[in-house]
């Protein structure tokens, strides 16, 4: 792989999976990890990513000098950039020279490999207090920007090239450019990290993990256990059951679209649970988010055990599919050892004290590679590009009691929200478009020649990466306009639209 040294800001990620859009595999591990354990992963090349630090700094984290002994290849990104000019021998200076935000940076393509054949002048993303104002030695200088005399350098005999920006953001243009050929030229890494590649490895991995047992997976509708089981399945065929529990809080068609769209491109065994009432029941008088959450928890346990229990052919089901992916992996600290997942991120948050050993395909994948896996797969457009939905549903997006009444409200308000905005074709725009039901709000309108006392909704459209922040998505106003109208023409309850302006943080992308 090619490892990214995080050095704790939050670009790590980030330029994780700008390697991996270069089609080369990359792991991120901790700034503190030693250098023998980062050679013991064999690594293609490696890049020190940027951090909030000084190099000067007391206690910032340095750049072990044995690293550049190892015969590998190098990149250094902003704080990465520093810790490795100073590491070499170069110098690093406080001039007081602040860049933030979109900055120009004077380019030599002739000079080296970084820049050949891309402009000279360009934009980039800069932010950085101090600067390298000397490259070590055997460095040729290739970038300057008006705050950072030596903004780029490469020494391409040793691998080693480094920029003061950063190219894995959108703002920085030709940055994805730089970071290939930094990996294609510069550390001659072949671009062979494929979906195709990942699905015979994964088919090979769970194989020998699973033998001849009987495995089980939670299906939520969701991208990620869709994918994950459409994998397991491709490995180990009918010795995967599929328990797709039907909670009652589904949009409308869900549960239809995982009955049959789904088992119709997988040939899936599927065991499907409808327990609307258990649920409902359970759920009956009670409005605070946290209950909700915790009940539906809790039934969806008990309902999920009993089927593994009716699948279980011979003694006990051994394995269980989860659809972990990296970030989670990520940031539950792990990468190296054993699962520790986020409750939030499991399928209806399965409790540790389920008995199963887990089979997680997709924990060395982000999202986007889900997504390409899954068209690979075969499975529909829908599926794969279906939009995030909680585990708890339409429960935490009625404000006030959930029964039947409201959720058919809901359902069918929530229904032309999707409708309009797949028309518009923007459904890739968006990252989720949750629409809340203020039950427990009436305000009052007036249609036809009457007055009406109904409800509001909200729309709550959001761009968001990973859901940890999000903005409010800037969705044309013609469509809300079509979509507040049809509301409120076709859902006789609702007599309000309302749209939800504030981003994450403050608020959070749910409204319960
Ligand atoms: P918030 O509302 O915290 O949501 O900004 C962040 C992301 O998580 C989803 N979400 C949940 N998913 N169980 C889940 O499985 C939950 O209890 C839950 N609450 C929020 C939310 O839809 C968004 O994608």
């Amino acid at each position: 792989p090619v490892l990214v040294v995080d050095y704790g800001a939050q670009y790590a990620q980030l330029i994780a999976r700008r390697v991996r859009e270069a089609r080369v595999y990359s792991e991120i591990v901790p700034h503190s990890m030693p250098v023998e354990e980062m050679m013991r992963r064999n690594p293609a090349a490696i890049i020190l990513s940027g951090g909030p630090s000084s190099v000067y700094e007391q206690g910032a984290p340095q750049v072990d000098a044995t690293l550049f002994e190892q015969g590998v290849p190098v990149f250094g990104i902003c704080y990465g950039f520093q810790a490795m000019a100073a590491a070499l021998g170069g110098t690093v200076s406080h001039t007081g020279l602040r860049e933030f935000g979109g900055t120009v940076v004077d380019a030599q393509p002739e000079a080296g490999v970084l820049f050949a054949g891309l402009p000279a002048r360009q934009d980039v993303w800069m932010s950085h207090g101090d600067c390298v104002s000397a490259a070590p030695a055997g460095f040729t200088v290739t970038a300057a920007s008006a705050g950072a005399p030596v903004a780029a350098f490469e020494d391409v005999s040793r691998g080693f090239a480094g920029v003061q920006f950063h190219p894995e953001v959108a703002h920085t243009p030709y940055g994805q450019r730089l970071l290939e050929k930094f990996l294609h030229e510069v550390a001659g890494i072949e671009p062979v990290w494929t979906m195709g590649n990942v699905i015979d490895d994964q088919v090979a991995a769970i194989r020998a993990q699973v033998g001849d047992a009987e495995v089980i997976c939670g299906l939520s509708g969701g991208v990620d256990s869709a994918v994950a089981a459409a994998l397991v399945h491709k490995a180990v065929g009918d010795q995967l059951t599929c328990v797709f529990v039907d909670h009652g809080l589904l949009r409308a068609g869900e549960a239809e679209q995982v009955e049959r769209d789904y088992v119709a491109a997988t040939g899936i065994k599927l065991k499907v649970v409808d327990a609307t009432e258990r649920f409902l029941g359970a759920l009956a008088g009670v409005t605070d988010p946290e209950a909700k959450r915790k009940i539906i928890g809790r039934e969806f346990i008990r309902v999920f055990e009993a089927a593994a229990r009716e699948i279980a052919t011979a003694g006990d089901v051994r394995f269980l599919v989860q659809g972990t992916l990296y970030p989670d992996v990520v940031e539950s600290g792990g990468g190296t050892g054993t699962a520790n997942i986020k409750s939030h991120h499991n399928v209806g948050g399965l409790p540790d004290d389920l008995k199963f050993d887990l089979v997680e395909p997709l924990r060395m994948l982000f999202k986007d590679e889900v997504r390409a896996l899954g068209a690979s797969l075969g499975l529909p457009e829908e599926m794969v590009w279906r939009h995030p939905f909680p585990g708890p549903g339409l429960a935490i997006r009625i404000i006030g009691e959930v029964n039947r009444h409201n959720l058919d409200i809901l359902r069918a308000a929530d229904l032309i929200a999707r409708q309009e905005l797949t028309a518009s074709g923007l459904d890739r725009d968006v990252w989720q478009f949750p629409v809340v039901l203020l039950a427990d709000v009436r305000s009052v309108g007036v249609q036809g020649d009457g007055r009406t006392y109904g409800h509001p909704v909200v729309l709550r459209p959001v761009s968001s990466e990973d859901a940890m922040t999000a903005d409010w998505s800037r969705l044309p106003y013609d469509l809300i306009a079509r979509i507040s109208t049809r509301i409120t023409n076709e859902v006789r309850e609702i007599n309000r639209v309302t749209l939800d302006v504030t981003s994450k943080p403050p608020g959070t992308i749910e409204w319960e």
